[in-house]
């Protein structure tokens, strides 16, 4: 099985499925890393691990039906069959998602259906929750709302700030994101309706 991992950012759940890939947890091959930018650190840390790095931005297209035809020839070259999203900032469009039914995985920074977007952690710091968490889910053309793969939680204490918070996430998030992939790459995810299924 062949895997893309795209990103927009620092990377640091790239990096955590690179160490989980390294290691023999994750028996596929991590083939590609995509990005939008072309100044992030998750290219360097995918360059750092030999894998091939590509940045397609969004500014060189016309219109967003180019630019995710130019992806999905990417994909196709190199007969990727699955598809991480590792704080990848763009919402893909529902034609992209149906070419890769139930073959693309997001990380969530909250408990879903609680606190969607892009400000999961900070919104849920600001509403006061005692508890928050992170949410793996297959990508449906509907945001943040596909179904569950994994969920976990994290506790926010009085003394947490925004930042002691996110850490806490980020630290969760690099435990259940490649335990996720793996599982599907294993095959014992079965996704009836809304539900997943974890077939052990
Ligand atoms: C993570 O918090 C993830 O939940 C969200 O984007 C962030 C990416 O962080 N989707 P990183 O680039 O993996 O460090």
């Amino acid at each position: 099985m062949n895997i893309a991992v795209f990103c927009s950012g620092n990377g640091t759940n790239l990096q955590a499925i690179i160490g989980s890939w390294k290691k023999g947890h994750i028996k596929a091959d991590i083939k590609l890393v995509v990005s939008d930018l072309p100044d992030c650190y998750a290219l360097i840390r995918a360059k750092n691990a030999g894998i091939k790095t590509l940045v397609i931005e969004r500014k060189n297209f016309k219109t967003k039906k180019d630019f995710e035809a130019e992806i999905l020839k990417v994909l196709k070259r190199d007969n990727i069959d699955l598809i991480v999203l590792a704080g990848y900032m763009r919402i893909l469009s529902g034609d992209f998602i149906s070419a890769y039914e139930n073959k693309i995985l997001n990380i969530h920074p909250a408990l879903l259906p609680s606190f969607k977007g892009a400000h999961g952690i900070r919104d849920a710091f600001e509403y006061g929750v005692k508890i928050t968490g992170v949410t793996v889910h297959f990508v449906t053309k509907d945001m943040d709302a596909g179904p569950i793969i994994l969920q976990s939680s994290v506790k926010a204490t009085e003394d947490d700030t925004e930042e002691t918070l996110a850490e806490a996430m980020h630290e969760e998030e690099h435990k259940v994101y490649p335990r996720a992939i793996q599982l599907f790459v294993d095959g014992k995810l079965k996704i009836e309706g809304r539900k997943v299924t974890i077939l052990e």
